[in-house]
């Protein structure tokens, strides 16, 4: 059992949880992941390890409720445990001196992209950060991607914070005017393919972060697969991250719809029952 030794609200649907997990916070490198399962029958879903205080043995996790096991996740208690807390999983990230990097965050991506620009910047590549959001709300981790940008632009799409526009607009703006020797990218996937269009088109190194659906992160279930260069990879074992360039896009985009009317009945019965969380015997039910 893993401890929830800390639990931040970072906006109404974003939470960041610190867990004891010492194994995985001595040995987790920037880029990977963990796979969680909250309760003994419950699902298992890969989060980020957007942090880690080796010392203390803690990790940090950030999520945002959009399903069934999000929404459960984000409703436990700091001192109340989550059943298993497997990782570190997947390739760390290739930390090297390339120049210009250019990091691309949208949505959640924008906390899984902080462990990554911080070690980038250790390597004295100087980091241009771009950040799009839906509104200010959704500008989370403000001051930590402050501290690890040398140049930093936020995009939201209603105007409330920033640039009114997307990331693509202010990417196609730098590559303009700068020499960039790599771009990094991670967020929603219809974001990231428009990213790797833009960047191939000019040859430039473009590295992705994907977030296929994942059950056992063993490289054994298939449900990651990845056709790479018409090789068959898996994410879990193989990335998360993988180069632009070799990346069958529409294959991504229509894998991650597989289970979508079986998450939805899911997520329809949560949000009936719980309206929402108040009733704590049901939440207790449903975590036993
Ligand atoms: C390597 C990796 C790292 C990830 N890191 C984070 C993270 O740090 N924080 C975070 O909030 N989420 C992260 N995700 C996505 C997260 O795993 C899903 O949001 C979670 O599994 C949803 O579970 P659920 O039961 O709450 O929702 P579900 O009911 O399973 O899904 C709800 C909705 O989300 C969509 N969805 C499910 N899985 C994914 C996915 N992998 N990518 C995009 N959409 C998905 C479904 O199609 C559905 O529309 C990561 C995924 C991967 C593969
Ligand atoms: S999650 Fe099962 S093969 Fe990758």
């Amino acid at each position: 059992m893993y401890k929830i030794v800390t639990k931040t609200c970072l906006c109404s649907k974003i939470k960041s949880m610190e867990i004891l997990a010492p194994h995985v916070a001595k040995n987790a490198l920037a880029g990977q992941f963990v796979i969680l399962k909250i309760n003994k029958n419950g699902e298992r879903i890969p989060l980020t390890i957007a942090g880690t205080k080796p010392n203390n043995g803690l990790v940090k996790i950030v999520f945002q409720e959009i399903g069934k096991t999000t929404t459960l996740l984000g409703s436990l208690k700091e001192g109340e445990f989550i059943e298993d807390f497997l990782g570190p999983l997947g390739k760390p990230t290739k930390i090297q001196k390339y120049g210009k990097v250019v990091a691309v965050a949208g949505g959640l991506g924008i906390a899984e992209i902080i462990p990554v620009i911080s070690e980038f910047k250790k390597k004295k590549n100087f980091i241009t950060t771009i950040i799009g959001a839906k509104s200010k709300e959704f500008i989370i981790l403000k001051s930590e991607l402050l501290k690890n940008s040398d140049s930093i632009f936020f995009t939201t799409n209603d105007g409330s914070y920033g640039i009114k526009g997307s990331v693509i607009d202010v990417l196609k703006k730098n590559i303009d005017i700068n020499e960039i020797d790599v771009v990094y990218t991670v967020g929603p996937i219809l974001m990231m393919k428009a990213v790797s269009d833009l960047t191939l088109k000019q040859n430039i190194k473009t590295i992705v972060s994907l977030n296929p659906i994942m059950i056992d992160g063993t490289g054994m279930c298939g449900s990651c697969r990845i056709n790479i260069n018409n090789k068959i990879k898996f994410a879990c074992i193989d990335g998360p991250e993988f180069d632009a360039n070799s990346i069958n896009w529409l294959e991504v985009i229509s894998r991650l719809d597989t289970f979508k009317s079986q998450e939805k009945v899911s997520f329809d019965i949560i949000k009936k029952e719980c309206k929402c969380q108040k009733n704590q015997k049901y939440k207790k039910e449903i975590l036993e």
